[in-house]
């Protein structure tokens, strides 16, 4: 072992941290139910036609992946119109594993990455494990991006601004005159990386239209997620929207067969379900709405939310604690220290049922333990 060497870089790479299981909250305090509003999935199954879809492929499984990732992508081509092609898209084993591909394209010798402090854990830890410099940026006072601030932290070596929009854990938003104000100002050797994976929850009118600025061959790449409103999380695909000579150059990060044939399938499939993905969509909406106003009821401070989830800040025994005590009692809940958010905690939304569940749980841990750490 010792006379391995070791890349110092991946060594300093904090380890992303999932959300807890079902089964292992289960194991810890025995309890037959728990709840697992953790993760930003979809509380709601995946579409019968993905299920259906992907059995279909099944039949197939002794082969490599072949036609799905091109049929996928002409489908996404036709879907978002602006004259774009199968050349301006890439899929990826989720939205995860194209922000590696990105990030590996972009970032090597002794470039920087901006990012925010509370964002996606991801983007710094890609930027270290590829020996990028992070050149982190406060959110502002209202825990939304600082563009201002964010231009000022690019120089010649940046090479990736990471956005979130939706920002992961926050739910805020970038605006249209943000965006337009950023891109006027963003020199050109730089990539906007806008993290879109909560769009299909968005519903302010204001959000950013970035598809404009890939469609005028501006140095832009969207990322977006069949996890978080297909209800695919298990089945790890996501997509980037680029300049085709863009997404032609990350392709030479792609891995052979990243993705299989029963995933994109099934991801295909559900595209067409325009039944289940409003469903679908109106449960979470409706579950948001809920989770706001509830939240507020019990006088904790949220942030507002375009996203799948609800975050809270300073509960009065502190977000260790209360993550503990709601785990007890069957609720993971995802405490935000690693996202960069002191005494927060995110919650995804879950089914009716048990969206009201965890609000009376909350509700009866915040009266009876008191404000004691
Ligand atoms: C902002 C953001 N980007 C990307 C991802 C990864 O999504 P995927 O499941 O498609 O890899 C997540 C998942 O939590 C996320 O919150």
């Amino acid at each position: 072992m010792t006379k391995l060497r070791f890349n110092p870089d991946l060594m300093n790479v904090p380890l992303y941290v999932a959300g807890r299981s079902i089964q292992e909250i289960q194991e810890k305090f025995g309890l037959d139910k728990v709840v697992k509003l953790a993760s930003n999935e979809s509380p709601v199954g995946p579409s019968p036609l993905a299920i259906q879809a992907a059995l279909e492929m099944m039949e197939e499984a002794h082969r490599y992946p072949g036609v799905a990732d091109g049929v996928l992508r002409r489908k996404l081509a036709k879907k978002f119109g602006r004259g774009f092609t199968e050349e301006n898209f890439l899929i990826g084993n989720g939205a995860t594993d194209l922000l590696r591909m990105i990030t590996q394209a972009f970032t090597f010798d002794g470039g920087n990455n901006v990012m925010a402090d509370a964002t996606f854990p991801m983007y710094h830890i890609l930027t270290t494990t590829f020996s990028g410099e992070c050149r982190v940026v406060p959110l502002d006072a209202n825990h939304r991006f600082n563009l201002d601030g964010t231009l000022a932290a690019i120089d010649d070596d940046t090479r990736i601004v990471f956005l979130c929009t939706p920002n992961n854990p926050t739910g805020a938003i970038i605006t249209q005159g943000e965006f337009d104000r950023f891109m006027r100002a963003v020199p050109e050797h730089v990539v906007v990386l806008m993290d879109e994976s909560y769009h299909d929850y968005v519903t302010d009118p204001s959000h950013a239209e970035s598809l404009a600025y890939v469609a005028q061959g501006r140095n832009v790449i969207v990322l977006r997620s069949f996890s978080k409103s297909s209800g695919l999380a298990n089945l790890r695909v996501g997509y980037m929207i680029a300049p085709a000579e863009i997404a032609e150059y990350v392709r030479h990060a792609l891995m052979p067969f990243n993705t299989s044939d029963i995933a994109l399938g099934a991801a295909s499939a559900s595209m067409d379900d325009d039944e289940y993905n409003e469903r679908q969509r109106k449960t979470v909406l409706d579950g948001r709405e809920y989770f706001q106003s509830a939240f507020a009821d019990l006088d904790l401070q949220t942030i507002s939310s375009q996203a799948n989830f609800v975050t809270f800040l300073s509960p009065p025994m502190g977000s260790a604690r209360l993550t503990e005590l709601l785990l007890q009692r069957g609720f993971i809940v995802r405490e935000l220290t690693m996202f960069g958010m002191k005494n927060a905690i995110r919650v995804s939304v879950g089914l009716p049922e048990e969206n009201e569940a965890f609000v009376e749980t909350l509700k009866n841990i915040l009266e009876t333990e008191g404000v004691a750490a």
